[in-house]
């Protein structure tokens, strides 16, 4: 193809804590792209897909999986358990998903093991009232290793006998840890067995992905990038500590799939119509009580993998400015509108004050964050059904208006509203830029 012609290249990033939808957003678009790349991560993420009579949680496969004959990539950023890997497809095998061809992983990423997990728990046991509230999967630790230089990748997996001489070195290195900082010993036992048994499983899918990627891009195929997470939850962008420990924003799709930046072609951001989070953390548009309760009986807003109620709160146009900012939204996808469908008022927060005077700019320790004072403005519900509308027209005059604030505040076009969980329960504006990616 011609070298000033870009291939389309779309990142899909949540632009709030997560669980914002993005499962299903990217089901929805995934068949007009080639390929779905997740770039950050691991089985810490649940991106749900409704369709007919299926429900999919998908974690680390990414959801483009779901649309026949479309290709999959597991990329360098993320990191993968294997044993979770291969759970997860055996889960696809059984609903009739073959992901065989079709389904590739970077030889780069680093792996979680067993310890992981245990340090994980045992750090955040340690935390106590303080702990961050993760998934219990071992993401923080893999990615620990990661950046000390002593992780253990995909492709050395592959290779038993550098594979267990790495092994042996750094459980022994962990144990020490374990046994200083937490008080018990690992238990390494069966590991090694475990994870060569498993490397037979997930061999046939892996490759150098980032050749894969930009071949395709060369030779004109589309790809759209699954974000996981949110950008609050961002390592570097997020309310840090309160984050995970990868780069969820629009950059980690660039760094964790080994494709440039410039070759980004476009970011879809994804919010709820209100906001939740997972875990710990400040949350200034916490909503409590009996408005949180309906939000959450509505909204179903228990986590897609641990089961554990999200909190709920306002939507929060602070929060929506910045991810616009560093992820660089060009269009967003609000979903969830339906849950809103019998509230009477809405608030939504326009900004934060600090000790009474206004901040334009999010702080940068979770210590003021926790102390900003939201300032709302509340518009009228519409309480009329909008489940399952698939054209803006039908919308309530209500809900187009709360739309437009978004839409008109943050200066970006509202691209998808989303009205239910099912793929088609889903509005794509004529004329929006979105529109013209699909
Ligand atoms: P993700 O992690 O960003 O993919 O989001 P999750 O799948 O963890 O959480 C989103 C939840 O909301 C899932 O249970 C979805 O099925 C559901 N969902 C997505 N869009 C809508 C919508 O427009 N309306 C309703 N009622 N539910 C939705
Ligand atoms: P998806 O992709 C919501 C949160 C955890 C915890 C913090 C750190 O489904 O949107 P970790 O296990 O990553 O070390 O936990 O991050 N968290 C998520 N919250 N959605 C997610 O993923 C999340 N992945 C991690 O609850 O607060
Ligand atoms: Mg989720």
């Amino acid at each position: 193809m011609p070298e000033n012609v870009r291939t389309k290249a779309i990142a899909v990033v949540g632009a709030q804590w997560g669980d914002e939808g993005k499962g299903k957003v990217v089901d929805y678009l995934a068949s007009s792209f080639d390929f779905t790349a997740r770039y950050a991560g691991g089985h810490n993420a649940g991106h749900t897909v409704i369709f007919g009579d299926r429900r999919y949680v998908l974690q680390l496969v990414p959801s483009g999986i779901l649309r026949p004959d479309k290709k999959a990539i597991i990329g360098a950023g993320a990191v993968v358990d294997p044993a979770a890997l291969v759970g997860e497809l055996d889960n696809l095998k059984r609903s009739g998903i073959d992901v065989r061809g079709r389904l590739f992983l970077s030889n780069r990423a680093h792996l979680i093991f067993p310890y992981h997990r245990e340090m994980d728990k045992a750090s955040e046991a340690a935390l106590g009232v303080a702990k961050i509230g993760t998934t219990s999967r071992g993401i923080g630790p893999a990615y620990e290793d990661k950046m000390a230089r002593r992780g253990i990748r995909v492709c050395e997996m592959l290779e038993p006998e550098c594979f267990r001489a790495k092994l042996e070195r750094v459980i022994a290195e962990k144990d020490a840890v374990s046994r200083a900082a937490y008080g018990h010993p690992l238990d390494p036992s069966g590991v090694l067995e475990q994870y060569l048994e498993l490397a037979a499983h997930i061999r046939g899918l892996v490759t150098d992905t980032a050749v894969l990627l930009n071949g395709a891009l060369d030779r004109g195929q589309t790809v759209l990038f699954e974000g996981a997470q949110g950008t609050m939850l961002d390592i570097d962008h997020g309310t840090y500590p309160f984050v995970t420990s990868s780069s969820a924003t629009s950059g980690g799709a660039a760094t964790g799939l080994g494709v440039a930046p410039t070759r980004i072609t476009g970011v879809l951001g994804v919010t709820k119509a209100y906001t939740t989070r997972v875990g710990s953390g400040p949350f200034p548009t916490e909503m409590h009580g009996s408005d949180a309760e309906a939000v959450r009986a509505r909204g179903n807003e228990f986590g897609a993998v641990t089961g554990r109620p999200r909190r709920c709160g306002w939507l929060d146009l602070a929060v929506l400015r910045y991810a616009k900012m560093i992820n660089g939204i060009d269009s967003l996808a609000v979903t969830k509108l339906d849950v809103f469908d019998e509230q009477p008022e809405i608030k939504i927060c326009t900004g934060y004050r600090l000790r009474g005077a206004p901040i334009t700019e999010m702080p940068p320790d979770v210590e003021t964050v926790s102390q900003v004072e939201p300032e709302y403005r509340t518009l009228p519900g519409w309480q009329k059904s909008t489940a399952g509308i698939r054209d803006v027209r039908d919308l309530p005059v209500a809900a187009r208006d709360y739309l437009n604030f978004i839409s008109d505040d943050l200066q970006v076009e509202i691209g998808m509203i989303s009205t239910g969980p099912e793929r088609d329960a889903t509005i794509v504006p004529r004329g929006t830029k979105l529109a013209s990616w699909i």
